[in-house]
């Protein structure tokens, strides 16, 4: 029996990341991110300028994409790319993109659902990451998304719980905007909570039933009491940053784990696997760690570069779409809400 050749170029077009990635048999040669600096400026993305990069963007990432492979065009099996959900202006630019390509090159066009993809990038084949077995929890934590997801297949997966409001990426980015930080703020406020007393200010939590998440509130919070402070003390935020930070990450993390610990109370599944850009916060990762000794979890962190928007999650999804000839429509169109 001869071994199958499947080689899948990715696009993902969903945010403000143009990104290519080319998978050979479930194996990726290479996955290349365009991030767009120019929203750094504005301190969130602007869709409009997000559109017009991918335009700028698409042609030539997918080149690199190929050239790093050592792929050729007419090698390629299928071209899978992002249908939703996400910024319609960003998913017209990689759909159109991927359909046109997948009709001159008359090979199948498959389409990928971006919060499956964030799920399914833990069966990328690396050496070092183990895989989660079926059925498990998944927590996608980033900017754009917050949701728990029951998955019991690699298609058949549902929604557990979600935010009613903001995203815990964006939690982190507004609580870091009020402290005067550059955007995305994450990463810093990670930074200096290492240096903080994560138990200097007690911000209280959002009661929100069930599953479902809420940070509005806490961003709220967190701007009245530093109005406050500062209004007593016009040096507070410098003075106390650091205790700031570690206070507001204690707060979103003890969010996130209350949550996790209420669904593998609710559906006995004790597998849990993050993804998104949240899950490289050193003490969510802290946190899960414990959760492992404390109630016997195993939990699942991707290698970093499929954890963040990229395409080589895009990849996975559409090889395991292609072993089952599921195949999208040349008609098909983007869908900005589209669900899991
Ligand atoms: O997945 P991602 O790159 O893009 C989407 O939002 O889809 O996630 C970006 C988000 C931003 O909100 C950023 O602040 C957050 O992930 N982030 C972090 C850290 N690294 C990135 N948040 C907390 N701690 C970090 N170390
Ligand atoms: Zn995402």
């Amino acid at each position: 029996m001869t071994s199958q050749n499947i080689y899948i170029l990715a696009i993902e077009s969903s945010c403000d990341d143009t990104a290519a990635s080319v998978m050979h048999n479930g194996k990726i040669l290479s996955n290349i991110v365009a991030n767009q600096k120019i929203h750094e400026a504005y301190g969130g993305v602007v869709p409009e300028l997000a559109s017009r990069a991918h335009q700028q963007n698409i042609v030539p990432v997918v080149d690199q994409a190929l050239k790093k492979a050592g792929v050729n065009k007419e090698q390629l099996s299928a071209i899978a790319f992002t249908r939703g959900p996400g910024l319609m202006g960003s998913l017209l630019v990689g759909t159109s993109f991927a359909k046109s390509l997948a009709y001159g090159l008359n090979i199948p066009l498959i389409d990928v659902n971006h919060m499956q993809a964030h799920i399914l990038a833990h069966f990328i084949d690396e050496a070092d990451f183990k895989k989660p077995p079926f059925p498990f929890l998944a927590m996608t934590i980033s900017g754009g998304h917050t949701q728990i997801v029951k998955v019991n297949s690699y298609f058949d997966m549902e929604v557990i719980g979600e935010t009613i409001d903001d995203a815990v990426g964006e939690a982190f980015d507004k609580s870091g905007k009020i402290l005067g930080l550059g955007y995305p703020a994450g990463p810093e406020i990670d930074r200096r909570a290492k240096l903080g007393n994560p138990k200097a200010y007690a911000f209280t939590k959002p009661k929100v039933d069930g599953l479902n998440f809420s940070f509005s509130g806490l961003k709220t919070a967190i701007l009245y009491f530093i109005q406050k402070q500062v209004k007593a003390n016009p040096n507070f935020i410098e003075a106390h940053l650091d205790d700031v930070c570690a206070s507001i990450q204690y707060t979103i993390i003890g969010i996130l784990i209350d949550k996790l610990k209420l669904a593998t109370k609710q559906t006995g599944i004790k597998h849990i696997a993050i993804g998104g850009g949240v899950s490289a916060n050193s003490g969510i990762r802290q946190a899960l760690k414990d959760g492992e000794h404390k109630f016997g979890w195993t939990t699942y962190v991707p290698k970093f570069e499929y954890t963040t928007d990229n395409a080589a999650m895009i990849a996975i999804v559409g090889h395991l779409k292609y072993l089952e000839g599921n195949y999208a429509d040349q008609s098909v169109m983007a869908s900005a809400r589209l669900k899991i």
